[in-house]
């Protein structure tokens, strides 16, 4: 497989937009996934961006970027590391990816390759003069078992032999490629042995029933900072006695009940601590969360508690991005909001961020100094990404007169 870089600057588009349809399709992807969590979603929208344009160009890679709030390193590496993704023009009807790893060479994918170069072209990545096919080799499609197959578009034709294969590439030639069954291409269902079933062959002889689990015992309630029960504690104790575990782990024993009665405030803590282990918690935030019980300040301290204890912690903090004073990095302008989406590198994910932040109208980030750019960036995770992408420039042209004086300084429309 050769390396796989962006396509010549000569035949990059300068812009790339999504449909109306798309854009919606996009947002309403990306919010599919949890708040914050948005980038997930840059491969179902860079597939989208392909199937609206027929390959990755730069610009795409630059909208997504921007829609998900991404570093647009961060969508090349996406874009470059999965074979899927094309990044120069192929074949409008058919590009056919040859799997040309082991188990598909040693079943016949030479074969097959053999055929591409002979009715497609010689060499990969030529698209034949009427621009409808190309093809290229790549690395274990997943389908091994079925080896040696294809991939077109996003369905594998599997089982092939040279003259199943040429066949399928005359119907899509002739345009019945919806005719082409994906899939394996012999006597086979999906990954069984062909020819149907050769082992566990046997009628089975009784009917078998299956029990369902006992509902687990419910915990009576504990007040507010008070030892948990034993008999919540573990399973042996609420009477789900389990035999096996008491003989061969009496470690995970937890204290009886009369012990914990009697114990001291310190061996309270202790058995707490001890009742929270066995429960598998493994970190103090979740043993308080177990519990019930807070800290000295009233919730668990960020600063001593390991990444777990953080992420229970999280949502004050994700709700209303902090410094340590408690308030947000900038303080927002009375008045309307600007439309910072209008700068360019920054999407709706990022916007909402800077909003979080304080930053609200193009006059904030068109004042931002070099100190308050560092701390903008260490708080948003993009170093660099101010500077790169020009945003006081573009801030300064907004806030000094909206679209009409970016494009008259840009030469082009915000965006
Ligand atoms: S080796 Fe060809 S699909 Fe895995």
């Amino acid at each position: 497989m050769s390396v796989r870089r962006l396509a010549d600057e000569a035949i990059q588009p300068a812009t790339f937009a999504f449909t109306k349809e798309n854009q919606a399709w996009a947002e309403k992807k990306m919010a599919e996934y949890p708040p914050g969590r948005q980038q997930s979603a840059v491969i179902p929208v860079l597939f989208r961006a392909q199937e609206q344009q027929g390959w990755i160009s730069r610009a795409v890679i630059e909208n997504v970027a921007n829609l998900l709030g991404m570093p647009y390193i961060r969508v090349l590496e996406v874009a470059t590391f999965y074979t899927q993704f094309q990044l120069k023009p192929v074949g409008t009807v058919a590009h056919v990816q040859v799997c040309g790893t082991t188990p598909c060479m040693l079943r016949g994918a030479e074969d097959i390759r053999h055929v591409c170069e002979r009715k497609i072209s010689h060499e990969p990545f030529e698209v034949t003069p009427d621009g409808k096919f190309s093809w290229e080799e790549v690395e274990c499609l997943g389908a091994c078992v079925n080896a040696p197959l294809v991939m077109i578009g996003s369905d594998t034709y599997e089982d092939l032999t040279p003259e199943s294969f040429e066949a399928i590439l005359d119907k899509f030639a002739a345009g019945k490629g919806d005719e082409v069954k994906p899939g394996p291409q012999v006597a086979r269902q999906f990954g069984a042995a062909e020819g149907g079933a050769t082992t566990l062959l046997e009628k089975p002889t009784a009917k078998r029933t299956y029990k369902p689990f006992p509902p687990p015992p419910e915990a009576p309630a504990a007040p507010a900072g008070a030892v948990p029960a034993p008999a919540a504690a573990t399973p042996t104790a609420a009477g789900g006695k389990n035999k096996t575990t008491e003989e061969t782990a009496p470690a995970l024993k937890s204290p009886s009940p009369e012990k914990v009665s009697t114990a001291t405030a310190e061996g309270e803590r202790k058995a707490a601590a001890a009742s929270a282990k066995a429960d598998g918690a493994p970190n103090k935030a979740m043993r308080e969360e177990a519990t019930g019980a807070e800290s000295p300040a009233g919730k668990i301290d960020a600063g001593k508690t390991d990444t777990k204890a953080k992420r229970v912690a999280a949502p004050a903090a994700v709700s209303s991005p902090t410094r340590e004073t408690g308030g947000p990095l900038f303080t927002p302008p009375p008045g309307a909001k600007d439309d910072l989406k209008l700068i360019s590198g920054v999407g709706p994910v990022l916007e909402g961020k800077l909003n979080a932040a304080g930053i609200t109208t193009w006059a904030q980030v068109a004042a931002l100094k070099k100190a308050d750019i560092d701390r903008l960036e260490a708080h948003l995770a993009f170093p660099g990404r101010v500077a790169r992408d020009e945003w006081i420039k573009q801030a300064k042209a907004l806030a000094k007169g909206g679209v009409e004086e970016y494009r008259r300084v840009f030469g082009k429309d915000p965006r």
